[in-house]
């Protein structure tokens, strides 16, 4: 897919957790296609200063732990005070560890929901009154593939994402009419940091290609390619929707 397609000309982005991975692949794509766009990460990095270099286009850091409430609003705040108000919304940030159902932890729930569910609800509160001005939106929720297949010792972030995806869909209904586009992507197994540790075993990475219908793990930029076209003029007519990009795994 050519990114080229889709002119962003004009327009800011806001993608979180955009420092690495999947964020900062769609941030990059976004960019190149015209787009102002505001990276964000937990805290300043290397990382983070670097992708914002390579992306030009007058291109912002803002920084904000998700799993503190007070910095997403202040984060918001920022935002607003800026008046860099999002035309496109990328909801990607997120934390996820593996524990089983039976070591169940309250602290560990408590932060995967506030820090994958709760700071995207304080987002959508803070700038979509605004949103709503422009006539014109698109909201891109980074779910997950298990969000609605089950893996082993990702109940609760498969909860976080399945929760999400409900909350996407209703954010698409209440906000059609003011011309704002509301989809979720469903990752599959996408190489990144968060899954290098865990893809080093050898057996289980050949058991998991196995798994999935395309044998394949998926890349950061195809996932771009996918966020970008949903940010496009082009995909105006798309919402409500939860796209996989997962090689067939939900199948
Ligand atoms: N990779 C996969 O296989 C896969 C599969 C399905 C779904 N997904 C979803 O895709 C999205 C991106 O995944 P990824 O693999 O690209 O992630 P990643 O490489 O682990 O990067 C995570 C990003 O989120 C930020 N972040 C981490 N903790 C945060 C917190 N407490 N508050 C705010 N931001 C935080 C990080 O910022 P810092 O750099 O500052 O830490 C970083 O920018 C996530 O929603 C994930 O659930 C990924």
């Amino acid at each position: 897919m050519n990114s080229f397609l889709y002119n962003l000309t004009g327009k800011i982005a806001l993608v979180t957790g955009s420092s690495r991975g999947i964020g900062r692949a769609a941030g990059l794509k976004l960019a190149a296609c015209g787009a102002k766009v505001i990276f964000h990460g937990v805290k300043d990095s290397e990382k983070l200063s670097s992708v914002v270099a390579e992306a030009g286009n007058c291109a912002e850091a803002l920084t904000a732990d998700f799993g503190n409430a007070d910095e997403v609003v202040a984060l918001a705040e920022i935002i607003k005070q800026k008046q860099i108000i999002p035309d496109i919304l990328v909801l990607n940030a997120s934390v996820q560890s593996y524990t089983g159902i039976a070591n169940f932890d309250s602290n560990e729930f408590v932060r995967m929901f506030r820090t994958n569910v709760e700071s995207s609800c304080i987002l959508l509160n803070e700038l979509l009154p605004e949103m709503q001005k422009k006539k014109f939106g698109r909201i891109i929720f980074v779910g997950s593939i298990n969000g609605i297949k089950p893996a082993s010792r990702l109940a609760i972030y498969g909860a976080a994402k399945a929760a999400l995806m409900n909350i996407a869909k209703t954010t698409a209904l209440e906000n059609a009419h003011y011309g704002i586009t509301v989809n979720t992507i469903l990752p599959g197994v996408i190489e990144t940091d968060r899954n290098s540790e865990i893809l080093k075993d050898a057996e289980f990475t050949s058991a998991l290609k196995k798994d999935i219908p395309m044998h394949r793990f998926g890349r950061t930029d195809e996932c771009a390619d996918l966020i970008t076209f949903l940010s496009s003029e082009q995909a105006g007519y798309i919402t409500g929707n939860e796209i996989s990009i997962s090689g067939g795994w939900q199948l």
